[in-house]
């Protein structure tokens, strides 16, 4: 038997995502988002409320970056995620957190976290109250520490979050039990 919950859940488990940007002063903010991912090869589709900071900062800036929240970082990616810059001037530093200027765009790297995604802004749509913001990916930057033995990211070593929207909690993604495009050829 399936019980039914209306239109109430939403798909999870969703990403945590924090997502950075420069304020009107120069100032780095940041915030957690878990309505996002990955759209198409090269591009990053974020939902954000209008009332945000970050969605004021995306909109001047057309770049932001994208960090995965990691379990070391639990506390202060919540704090991001629960005040808004533009009522802590400070968000940052009282976060605890440590950023400096992308390389490649017009956005803050969180340097705590070891996952970071640089985007330009290539599309922002307001639709049902939301800004639908696509970003293209430019450049992508990982810590040594994340690394196999061949220079890939390994998702295992990053202790990465995903939001588990119907409990309001956070989880760590775990165990790597299968390959993708692989497994299910046993069936053919
Ligand atoms: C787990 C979690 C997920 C969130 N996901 C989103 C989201 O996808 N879109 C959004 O607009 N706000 C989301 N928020 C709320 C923003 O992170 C929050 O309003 C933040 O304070 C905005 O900061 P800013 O005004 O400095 O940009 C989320 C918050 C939490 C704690």
């Amino acid at each position: 038997m399936k019980k039914n919950f209306g239109a109430k859940a939403v798909i999870t488990p969703l990403p945590v995502l924090i997502i950075a940007t420069y304020n009107e002063d120069g100032t780095p903010d940041a915030m957690n988002a878990a309505w996002g991912g990955q759209c198409a090869s090269k591009h990053i589709a974020l939902n954000l409320g209008p009332s945000h900071a970050t969605t004021a900062n995306i909109i001047r800036n057309k770049a932001f970056t994208v960090s995965f929240a990691d379990k070391k970082n639990l506390v202060a990616s919540d704090y991001v995620g629960l005040v808004s810059a533009k009522s802590e001037s400070n968000k940052i530093e009282k976060a605890g957190l440590h950023a400096e200027k992308s390389s490649f765009v017009n956005a803050p790297v969180i340097t705590d976290y070891p996952l970071t995604i640089e985007c330009r802004v290539v599309s922002m749509r307001e639709e049902m109250g939301e800004m639908r913001v696509v970003g293209e990916i430019v450049n992508l930057s990982a810590d040594e520490a994340i690394l196999d033995e061949s220079g890939n990211v390994d998702i295992g070593k990053m202790g990465a979050l995903v939001y588990d929207s119907p409990s309001h909690g956070y989880r760590v993604v775990g165990e790597r039990v299968g390959n993708a495009f692989s497994d299910g050829n046993v069936l053919k």
